[in-house]
Order: C-alpha cells, then sequence, then structure tokens
C-alpha cells in the first residue's frame, strides 16, 4: 500500500510513492497487484516531470547590484567594473556586513521563488565571503535553507571566486588560503559538497586553479569549474583534467575543450541568464557539445551581479531561444543532466527509487513548461512524497 498514487499524468501514466521516494511507475493499466494507496490523485492529463533540480546558483549573498546594473547599461563594463572594486567585491562587502538572520531571510526568500517556479532540489555557492569565517557562514546559512524552503540543497565552496582586497592582489597567497586553510576548514565542517573556482583573467589563472582542485581532491571533495565565460582560458580542458562534475558558463570554450569535456564525462552546465543579463553575444558551442555526447544542463546562476534570475523554467527558455537547445535538451538540462551535475543520484529523474518530487504542470505538452516566459505554469509540486503546492483538496 502506497502514500500516494499519482494517475492520469500526460501520456496516460502513473506514479506510486511511498514515503519520500518514488515505489513504482508505469502505465497505468500495468500497475502491479496490491499498488493501491492511501490518496489517489489525478493529474488530469497534464504533464508531469521530475522536480527541477538548479545546479548553479548563488543564493547567499548581502545586498544587490541594481546600481551596477544600471551602470553598465549606460555603457560600464563588467570587468572594469570589477577591476575598481565593485562587481564580485561589492557584493563581498554587502555580506561580510551582513547578519546571518538577513543573510537567511533573503536565501530563502530566492529559494522561494525558484521552488514556486518548479525546483525541488538547489545548488548553492559560498563565494561572497572570501574569509574563513564568512565562507563558512554562507555554506551554513545554506544548508539552512531547507528548514524554511521546500528545496533540498547541495553546497559548494567557491572559495576561489575573487581575490579579496586584503590579499592587495597577491592572488597566489591567497590560493594558498583556499588550500590550506579554507578548503580543510570546510572539509572538516562537513560543509560542502563540491569545490567551485573562477578560472578567468579577471580571476584565477589555470595554474591557480590546478591548485585549489588538487587540495580539494586530497580532501575527497569532487570539483566543478566557471570555465570560459569571457574568454577561453582553457577552462573546459583543465575541469576535464581534474574530472569536474561539470565545467559551467562555456560560452568561450574551444572544439578541443569540447572533445576533452566529452572524454571526461564531466556535464556542460549552460547559464543563458548571465549571457543574457551581460549582453554577451557569445554562445556556448551547443551543436559541438551535443554532436559529443556530452551531456548538458541549465541553471538559472541566480547571483546579483550577472544574473538575477529566480525562474529556471525562465533560464530554460533562453537556452532554447538563445543558445539553440530543443526543449528535450532543456528539460533534461534541468532535470537528469543537473543532477548528474551535483553527483546526485536520486533526484531529477522518475523511476522507482528516486526522490519523490515531481512537479504538475498546467501543460498539455512539455514546449509550454519552456516556451512562457514569466508565467511558468506549475500546478502541483510534490516534494519527498508530500504536496507543498496544490494536489488534493
Ligand atoms: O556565475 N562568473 C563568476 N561568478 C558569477 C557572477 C559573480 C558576480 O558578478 O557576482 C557568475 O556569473
Ligand atoms: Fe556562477
Amino acid at each position: 500500500m502506497w502514500d500516494l498514487l499519482i494517475t492520469d499524468t500526460a501520456g496516460g501514466g502513473a506514479i506510486g510513492v511511498a514515503g519520500e521516494r518514488i515505489a513504482w511507475t508505469g502505465p497505468a493499466e500495468a500497475r502491479p497487484p496490491g499498488g493501491s494507496a492511501a490518496v489517489t490523485w489525478s493529474a488530469g492529463g497534464r504533464v508531469v516531470t521530475p522536480g527541477l533540480v538548479d545546479c548553479h546558483t548563488h543564493l547567499v549573498f548581502g545586498g544587490d547590484r541594481a546600481g551596477e546594473w544600471e551602470q553598465r547599461l549606460a555603457g560600464a563594463d563588467y570587468e572594469t567594473l570589477a577591476a575598481e572594486g565593485g562587481g564580485i567585491g561589492a557584493t563581498v562587502r554587502a555580506t561580510r556586513a551582513a547578519s546571518d538572520a538577513d543573510l537567511l531571510e533573503a536565501a530563502v526568500a530566492r529559494a522561494g521563488a525558484l521552488a514556486a517556479r518548479g525546483v525541488t532540489t538547489v545548488e548553492v555557492k559560498s563565494g561572497y565571503g572570501l574569509d574563513l569565517d564568512t565562507e563558512l557562514r554562507m555554506l551554513r546559512i545554506a544548508r539552512r535553507i531547507p528548514e524554511r524552503a521546500p528545496v533540498d540543497v547541495v553546497t559548494t565552496c567557491l572559495g576561489a571566486h575573487a581575490v579579496p582586497p586584503e590579499f592587495g592582489g597577491d592572488a597566489d597567497g591567497y590560493v594558498r588560503f583556499v588550500c590550506d586553510r579554507l578548503l580543510p576548514a570546510v572539509a572538516a565542517e562537513g560543509l560542502a559538497d563540491a569545490v567551485d573556482a573562477f578560472c578567468e583573467r579577471m580571476a584565477f589563472t589555470p595554474a591557480q586553479v590546478d591548485r585549489v582542485f588538487t587540495a580539494a581532491g586530497r580532501l575527497g571533495l569532487p570539483v566543478k569549474l566557471h570555465a570560459d565565460q569571457l574568454s577561453d582560458g582553457g577552462g573546459a580542458a583543465l575541469a576535464a583534467r581534474h574530472r569536474a562534475l561539470s565545467a559551467d558558463h562555456l560560452e568561450h570554450t574551444s572544439p578541443d575543450g569540447v572533445a576533452s569535456l566529452a572524454a571526461a564525462g564531466t556535464v556542460a552546465v549552460l547559464l543563458p541568464g548571465a549571457a543574457y543579463v551581460l549582453r554577451d553575444d557569445a554562445v556556448p558551442p551547443v551543436a559541438a557539445l551535443r554532436a559529443a555526447g556530452v551531456p548538458m544542463a541549465v541553471a538559472s546562476d541566480c547571483n546579483p551581479g550577472t544574473s538575477p534570475v529566480v525562474s529556471l523554467p525562465l533560464a530554460l527558455h533562453l537556452a532554447c531561444t538563445r543558445f539553440g537547445l530543443t526543449v528535450a535538451e532543456a528539460i533534461a538540462g534541468a532535470t537528469t543532466h543537473a543532477a548528474r551535475a551535483l553527483g546526485v543520484h536520486d533526484a531529477g529523474v522518475i523511476a522507482a527509487g528516486a526522490r519523490a518530487d515531481l512537479v504538475v504542470w498546467d501543460a498539455d505538452h512539455p514546449a509550454q513548461i519552456v516556451y512562457w516566459l514569466g508565467l511558468d505554469p506549475v500546478a502541483a509540486v510534490v516534494k519527498r512524497g508530500r504536496f507543498v503546492k496544490g494536489g488534493p483538496a
């Protein structure tokens, strides 16, 4: 006897849920003997997907950068603003100054907005602390988001996001701090599921990222990389060399970079919100990634600088219209491939044994999930077996 049976999904499927897990799924008529449930609910012929997985966000931060965005609209340049102390540095100042309670409240509001639009698992990075205390604080706060929003959280330490001002431009010295102090402290407290870095001319060189990834490997932590976002710095190949879970952005990745991702089995995470907001015309090499069989994920990259985006379906729309993904690729990119980019094996899929995280969409065809800009037609959400939106009256 299951706890919940959802019947009449688009395509005539049914899903049995026991506790927090999917117990069975298949065509309604193939339901096993004894496959009855305490609660049966009809999806009314609507599309049901796995709960969406947002595999790249910076949800915890202080302040916002609307003023900087206005300056960019008037012609200022992202890298120049950063070099002058704005950009990531401005958010670092605001995050260090914010209380835990304020950081948590703002992060929960953003997580709630993502969840209302179909997200049930979200990755959250640190990287706006850049000192021991604030990096640890960010990760602890990220881990508390599920107390107040219906999402599972996967955390990533992005200590190597930028060189903080107190290092006076000494990037090597800061990398030493990340490797010798920050990552061991994060690992000792079990605060991160992975380690990320920003490989870019305005951030860290491949050699510096290599040191961070080697330190992560010694601590048994998987890696992922902000790679080739603004220029081709060989980031994709570097990520592949370290068997990264994912290489993210990739607007400027070369054909060689694509080949190394394919050989390593690294997921390409596409972040069209950032490219759009930065007004960057460069597009990731989607056709080459597709041809090479590299799994493509899509994420919101929710952050105050380059992607103030709190809707994953909106990012999927941009991935289709601007980057050329098909609807099926976009939906796989926010479910199975996104879970793989996080090293999570029991989310992003409707299969027996997986977490019972499901979204029922006001849609009779998957394209309707991605097509709208700003509608996000979520009818009901099941999180770990319980309706957190919609469902039986
Ligand atoms: O994913 N690329 C670097 N990190 C973020 C943006 C950080 C910021 O500008 O605050 C990104 O785009
Ligand atoms: Fe990012």
